[in-house]
């Protein structure tokens, strides 16, 4: 049974150490490695809690498989994501949900279908809200990406919308 939680103080730490120390899509393009620190943590907390007091369902959640929290996904309108603006093949439109990341941290639990779940689970979500479509940038040259590999995207039925560089622009219309 796969389950996803919106981010709250209390459950902020099954959130990967990745991710809790990354923002990345929240800043303009001068975001490093070296600036994931521990310091950055309470900055990133308050960014969940406040994107979720601003768009109901949006901002991030933690994949829970029964009890245990094996994935983390983040999602929003794009003007929540500056760092989106630098991408060539952008920027996503208004009418979307940007996909950020999708990421399964432990490798075992990689390529079983789980991440094709999350997915799923979070489209379902996604469709009760007033967005059209969910946009994300899919690397195409690796699988190294924030949200995935293009592979990934176009086996779930999203489509190429600008194919422009190496990250491209795909969406998922919804019905
Ligand atoms: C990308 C990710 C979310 C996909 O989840 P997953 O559970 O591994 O994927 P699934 O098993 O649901 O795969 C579904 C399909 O996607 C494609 N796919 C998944 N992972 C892939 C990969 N690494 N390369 C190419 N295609 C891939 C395949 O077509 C696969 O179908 P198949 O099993 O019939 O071949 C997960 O592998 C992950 O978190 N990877 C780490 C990504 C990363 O490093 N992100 C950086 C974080 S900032």
């Amino acid at each position: 049974m796969l389950k996803l939680v919106p981010i709250t103080e209390e459950n902020f730490k099954d959130v990967p150490d990745y991710c809790r120390r990354c923002f990345y899509w929240q800043s303009k393009g001068d975001f490093n490695a070296k600036d994931m620190t521990e310091e950055i943590e309470p900055r990133r907390l308050e960014w969940f809690l406040q994107i979720q007091k601003e768009i109901e369902c949006s901002g991030g959640f933690i994949a829970y498989r029964d009890e245990e929290p094996i994935g983390f996904v983040q999602w929003g309108p794009a003007k929540y994501f500056p760092n989106t603006r630098e991408y060539q093949s952008g920027p996503p439109s208004e009418d979307a949900a940007f996909l950020s990341c999708l990421y399964i941290p432990k490798e075992e639990n990689r390529k079983k279908g789980l991440g094709t779940l999350i997915l799923r689970t979070g489209i379902s979500k996604i469709r009760q809200q007033r967005f059209n479509a969910i946009e994300t940038f899919a690397r195409k040259s690796n699988s190294d990406n924030p949200s995935g590999p293009l592979e990934f995207y176009l086996k779930n039925g999203f489509k190429t919308k600008h194919n422009n560089s190496d990250f491209q622009l795909v969406r998922l219309e919804l019905e």
